[in-house]
């Protein structure tokens, strides 16, 4: 696809890989809308990017997305691409006393239900216009799960499946919007402060590579380490759980 000249909104722009989406897609000459939750950052962030609009939101709570759909009605009509980015975890371990449940119900929520919710609402509008793409960050713990955040592997295997499903929708339809799945290995973000290695990705380099990817039309991205688990976990999935928990210290 062409990465110049869209109209491109990004959730979880405020921090991170989105954030650093967010400069490099401004710099290559796209409109980019910022969104998270934390709007005074946002705001400070958005402003030093010439190019780039913020809009606060919590994509867990579908009244404020029907707000953020609304004022892109209004302010971006023109929105060809969506870049599903934004993210939660919770690090612990199972059985532990920690409430599993209270942990996964959030992270379901951000990390898979408001997916399903944003990609139904913003369908029509991206097929309205031309060069529509849809982004959607998983993780390597798609294909096994890194088990000091359990709950959260869980809901990115729901998501990774999730794709798979739209993917097979969209070509029975003959839709016109290319859909990628950013496969995120361990990169160095506050998402992943909590984790002690120094196997972890920079942001810099996986937005490089899912722009080359995008660029290429290449729809699975598996950045740096992904594409070992990948293979390692085609070959021997009990080698790609090994090798996801010796990262994280499980
Ligand atoms: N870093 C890694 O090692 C790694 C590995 C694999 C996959 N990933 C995935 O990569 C994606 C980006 O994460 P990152 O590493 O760049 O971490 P990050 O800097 O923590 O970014 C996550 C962003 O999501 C936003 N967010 C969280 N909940 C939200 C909500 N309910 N509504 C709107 N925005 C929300 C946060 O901003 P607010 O707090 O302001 O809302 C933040 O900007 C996530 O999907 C994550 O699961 C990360």
């Amino acid at each position: 696809m062409n990465i110049s000249g869209n109209t491109i909104l990004i959730t979880g722009a405020g921090t991170g890989m989105g954030l650093i989406a967010a400069k490099v897609l401004a710099a290559r000459g796209n409109r980019v809308i910022m969104v998270a939750r934390d709007a005074e950052r946002l705001r400070r962030e958005a402003e030093a990017l010439p190019g780039t609009l913020a809009y606060a939101c919590d994509i867990a709570d579908a009244g404020q997305v029907d707000g953020l759909l609304d004022w892109v009605r209004g302010n971006a009509p023109e929105l060809n691409v969506l870049f599903l980015n934004a993210g939660v975890t919770h690090t612990y371990r199972l059985f532990d006393g920690t409430d599993a449940a209270r942990n996964a119900r959030l992270e379901m929520l951000v990390n898979f239900v408001s997916a399903v919710d944003l990609t139904h609402r913003f369908l029509p509008l991206l097929e309205s216009r031309p060069n529509p793409a849809l982004i959607v960050t998983t993780s390597g713990v798609v294909y096994a799960p890194d088990t000091t955040n359990p709950t959260y592997s869980a809901t990115k295997a729901a998501l990774h499946s999730y794709v798979q499903s739209m993917r097979y929708r969209l070509k029975q339809v003959d839709s016109p919007v290319r859909l990628f799945e950013l496969v995120s290995p361990l990169v160095d973000t506050p998402f992943a402060s909590g984790v002690k290695s120094d196997a972890k990705a920079k942001p810099e380099t996986v937005i490089a590579e899912l722009l080359r990817a995008l660029e290429e039309d290449t729809f699975d991205i598996r950045p740096g380490s992904s594409q070992a688990l990948y293979e390692a976990w085609r070959a021997d999935p009990e080698k790609a759980a090994a090798m996801v928990n010796e990262v994280t210290g499980a």
